[in-house]
């Protein structure tokens, strides 16, 4: 087989661009061997000097990004260094430049996919981010070389690993909120910033990105509604297990009849659900395709070697090609396609109620007269109360939770989560 010889330039060597470096150093030979590309990583961008001599790179070191974008010896350009700027104003460059570009940056795709896509266009390279969500997981692949036969309708993910890892633990161990999630900074599974984790953002991104490319149809950032975890208390994880549900931060995505809509909230899905079993750092993505039925995707979510990985493979991927894929989206939401927030689930409710006589009945009538039918009740000797309706929508719900807010025997609503059944 000819060997294609490809040079590369990485931005930013920290866990992953370090990570990206070492599969590339060590497995050169092999996949020269079995792909027919030999990729030299020719050119490194980073300030840091220790790091620099600590991967052996300091002869490949470039002064500024002008001198990665005119070197004709580099044909893609990989970015490590997440959030927006610099970072977009250097790939748009390099786009530019005719370069092709590989980056796992979710938040800058999210934001700014059709700058990056038209500088592509302009450019002639290729603009691919499989590392962007779900990390080792050949995600984004699968969603557009796999599923050609389907249209996709739903996406359940547990895409955020620090707020896996961190609610795993709550769950599994009883550990505070605090505690975990110092470790997931330790363990390199955190962003800059956490609260991009905790907070859902960093899930939001990749929702919007996952979805987009699910149903063809270009979903801005704004229409995905967003909640976190900082709210969660470890006595709701308790109870949701005693009624049988595993806590998760989940992104979901549906589409159908003209309508999407796109989320990330804590939800307690059934203990039995394959996602429920997705413990620590891991992610998985559960695909509804109307052919194949569900498919499930797991592995690690975040993580030098495992994001590598699937930089690595679009890297390979990238240098194969001659002509890049476009993303030509059919619809856009707002033109011909609408968003709805007001997404139907069953709910989880606690209330703190007050030693009276009946409370629970005038509740159930508040709901039954706003058209929330309740499924489940947890009563507690400590004034506790937990209702779960069935399935009904976000307007219907909040309006039946103002009304039970109202009654005399209610002290308040201690905790609403969403049931995805
Ligand atoms: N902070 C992210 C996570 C890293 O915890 O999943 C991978 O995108």
């Amino acid at each position: 087989m000819s060997v294609k010889h490809v040079g590369v330039a990485l931005l930013g060597l920290g866990v992953v661009g370090g990570g990206t470096y070492e599969i590339l150093r060590d497995k050169r030979g092999m996949i020269a061997k079995n792909d027919g590309v030999d990729i030299e990583v020719r050119r490194v961008l980073d300030r840091n000097t220790e790091r620099l001599k600590q991967l052996g790179v300091e002869s490949l070191a470039a002064r500024d990004i002008d001198e990665i974008v005119h070197d004709p010896d580099i044909d893609i350009v990989a970015e490590f260094f997440g959030g927006v700027e610099p970072a977009k104003s250097f790939l748009i460059k390099a786009l530019e430049a005719g370069k092709s570009i590989v980056t796992a940056n979710k938040e800058m795709l999210a934001k700014s996919w059709r700058e990056l896509e038209s500088a592509a266009e302009r450019g002639g390279g290729g603009l691919y981010f499989e590392a962007s969500c779900v990390g080792g997981v050949p995600v984004i692949r699968t969603l557009t070389d796999s599923m050609q036969g389907n249209a996709v309708t739903s996406l359940k993910g547990i895409v955020n690993g620090t707020t896996n890892y961190i609610l795993s633990r709550m769950s599994d161990e009883g550990v505070e909120y605090d505690v975990c999630l110092k470790e997931a900074q330790r363990l390199g599974y955190a962003e800059a910033d956490p609260t991009a984790d905790v907070d859902g953002f960093d899930s939001s991104y990749k929702n919007c990105i996952l979805s987009s490319l699910a149903y063809r149809v270009r979903i801005p950032l704004e229409s995905v509604y967003r909640e976190g975890i900082s709210n969660i208390n470890v006595k709701d994880i308790a109870y949701g297990k005693e009624l049988g549900y595993t806590l998760k931060l989940l992104a979901i995505s549906k589409c159908g009849n003209g309508v999407v809509e796109a989320r990330v909230h804590p939800s307690f899905l059934p203990s039995s659900h394959p996602l429920a079993a997705v413990k620590g750092a891991f992610n998985a993505l559960y695909i509804h395709g109307d052919s194949v039925d569900d498919i499930m995707l797991y592995g690690r979510g975040a993580g030098a070697l495992p994001t590598g990985s699937a930089i690595v493979s679009d890297i390979v991927f990238a240098a194969g090609k001659d002509k890049h894929r476009r993303f030509p989206f059919q619809s856009e939401v707002g033109e011909d396609i609408a968003v709805s927030d007001d997404f139907s689930s069953s709910h989880y409710i606690r209330f703190d109620v007050k030693e009276e006589e009946g409370t629970l009945g005038k509740i159930s009538g508040a709901f039954a007269k706003c058209g929330v039918p309740v499924k489940t009740v947890l009563k507690k000797d400590d004034g506790t109360l937990i209702i779960v309706t069935h399935e009904v929508r976000e307007s219907v719900v909040k309006r039946a939770l103002f009304a039970a807010e109202q009654l005399s025997g209610v002290e308040r609503v201690v905790a609403h989560i969403r049931v995805e059944e």
